[in-house]
């Protein structure tokens, strides 16, 4: 409950690494940059991930549902089972390195988001960084967007842009991006919090603008 008695969004992170993104919103909101919310549980599909110390060191509940050597329906009826358990409203995957199942994405259309390391829909799946390098692109970015059945393709709610530098490798650039990726994932959760915007085909809109 906040102070007016009114409860808190419950968050839920799925993550499988690092979970810099995680503790990124973790801080915020702590730090009550995202306000009326809370983060439920951190659940990770790998033990020994990084972000899962780093979780419990913040004090917020951990759990860890192996996925390897499991069935994707069985290991997705687990965290399933789990995000009823902890009444989470918003589920943010943050380096979550599995592909959902149409049946998980759908059970959680519109409560879903996902951060990816490029401008979409350049760039989708793996390595997104040294594809935009590769390419020789001279701008890339982060895209915090929904998650639909396709691969990093669902609607976008907010993106930043950064340059790549002549001297870049691909360990500068994802490190550089990596700081604009915590700052779009906190502003892209703010967003879908807020209540304020609302999807029109493609685009995720300002209500305002939307109804004008
Ligand atoms: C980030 O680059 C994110 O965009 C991608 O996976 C990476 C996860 O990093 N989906 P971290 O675990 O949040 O540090």
């Amino acid at each position: 409950m906040d102070t007016s008695g009114t409860p808190l969004t419950r968050l839920a992170i799925l993550i499988s690494g690092r979970g810099s993104n995680c503790m990124a919103i973790i801080r915020a909101v702590r730090d009550g940059r995202l306000p009326n919310c809370e983060v439920a549980v951190v659940v990770s599909n790998i033990p020994g991930a990084p972000g899962i110390e780093a979780a419990r060191a913040l004090g917020v509940p951990v759990v860890v549902l192996e996925g390897r050597g499991r069935e994707q329906r069985d290991h997705e009826d687990a965290i399933l089972t789990l995000l009823r358990k902890f009444r989470i409203d918003l589920v943010c995957l943050a380096g979550y390195m599995r592909v959902l199942s149409a049946v998980f994405v759908r059970e959680w259309a519109g409560k879903l988001v996902n951060i990816h390391p490029s401008l979409l829909p350049s760039f989708p799946g793996l390595h997104a960084q040294r594809k935009a390098l590769d390419y020789g692109a001279t701008v890339t970015g982060c895209t915090v967007h929904f998650v639909d059945e396709s691969v990093d393709g669902g609607i976008i709610i907010l993106q930043r842009v950064i340059e790549i530098l002549p001297e870049d490798t691909e360990a500068t650039l994802s490190t550089r991006l990596l700081d604009e990726e915590h700052v779009a994932y906190v502003e892209a959760i703010g967003r879908v919090l807020s209540g304020e915007y609302e999807g029109v085909g493609r685009r995720y809109l300002p209500r305002a603008v939307a109804r004008s």
